[in-house]
């Protein structure tokens, strides 16, 4: 029987770290700020930002959430970014996704001052992310290999298989993988018999958004897997993209959800808030 992954223990060791590098920065007058802007009321979006915002009160990071009206207009919204940009309190800013389909998402990403988009996306960030240089790398990739990493399995070299290749998850992912010299394969909506690719994967990563997408037989004997879906289900029960009851009965080591990768992300962020903060006010 597999491992469980326990994301949430994990998390609060990183956190108390965090909390301690945070009250070192207080000690020296600076006091971290992060700001949450969500455009309209997408639901799973108001419970996530909640819970990273209860994360940042936790360890001392002052938060402020800015909720524009579903008919924020484009020009408003870069706007408001901007005046966020300006404001020497804010050293991250976090534009909750999705946003309505009227405003340019990837107009609003590039809004962001580089050095506050905690979240990794700016093209500035993806492309010192690319290069190798310093920059900040985007939360969940990083959580998703912490998580890989305490399970003691030896990366490089390994066979990796990411399903899913959004900007957020899939594609960062599949990139820190291959840093850390795994083989990795990348699958996606148009892959051509996935369990072939998944069965012979030592690490198989999954972020689809699809219940319980992928089979207990579909999984390597002894493989460690990290389910990034989160889903919540009709009769309110929340699932992952994995069969957990199968996989964990194949797998050497899987992370749960809820429980997993979520509170990893959320640690990383606060890590990138701190980071960013460090940054600003030593170049201010
Ligand atoms: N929506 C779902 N996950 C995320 C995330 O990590 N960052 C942002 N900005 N929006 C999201």
């Amino acid at each position: 029987m597999a491992q469980i992954i326990d994301g949430k223990a994990l998390a609060e060791k990183f956190r108390a770290q965090i909390k301690a590098d945070i009250d070192r920065l207080k000690t020296k007058g600076i006091q971290p700020g992060l700001a949450f802007v969500m455009v309209g009321k997408h639901p799973p979006s108001q419970i996530y930002v909640a819970n990273k915002q209860k994360a940042c009160a936790a360890v001392g990071i002052d938060n402020f959430l800015d909720a524009l009206p579903a008919d924020t207009s484009e020009q408003e919204l870069l706007a408001h970014i901007d005046k966020l940009n300006r404001n020497p309190k804010i050293h991250g800013i976090l534009v909750q996704l999705p946003i309505p389909p009227h405003i340019n998402t990837k107009k609003v990403i590039c809004q962001i001052d580089p050095k506050k988009d905690v979240d990794g996306l700016h093209p500035e960030n993806l492309g010192k992310f690319f290069l190798n240089l310093p920059g900040t790398r985007p939360p969940t990739a990083q959580g998703i290999l912490h998580l890989i990493e305490t399970t003691g399995i030896n990366i490089k070299g390994k066979d990796a298989c990411m399903v899913g290749r959004s900007a957020i998850v899939g594609r960062p992912t599949a990139m820190l993988l291959a840093k850390n010299h795994a083989t990795v394969t990348l699958c996606h909506r148009f892959t051509e018999n996935l369990p072939e690719k998944t069965k012979v994967a030592d690490i198989l990563v999954v972020a689809i958004g699809h219940p319980r997408y992928i089979q207990g037989d579909w999984i390597k004997k002894g493989a460690v897997v990290i389910d990034v879906g989160i889903t919540r289900l009709p009769d309110a029960s929340i699932s992952g993209d994995v069969d957990f009851a199968a996989a964990k009965k194949r797998a050497s080591a899987i992370s749960p959800v809820p429980g997993g990768v979520g509170p990893m992300t959320i640690a990383m962020l606060l890590k990138n808030t701190v980071d960013a903060c460090e940054t600003i006010e030593r170049i201010s």
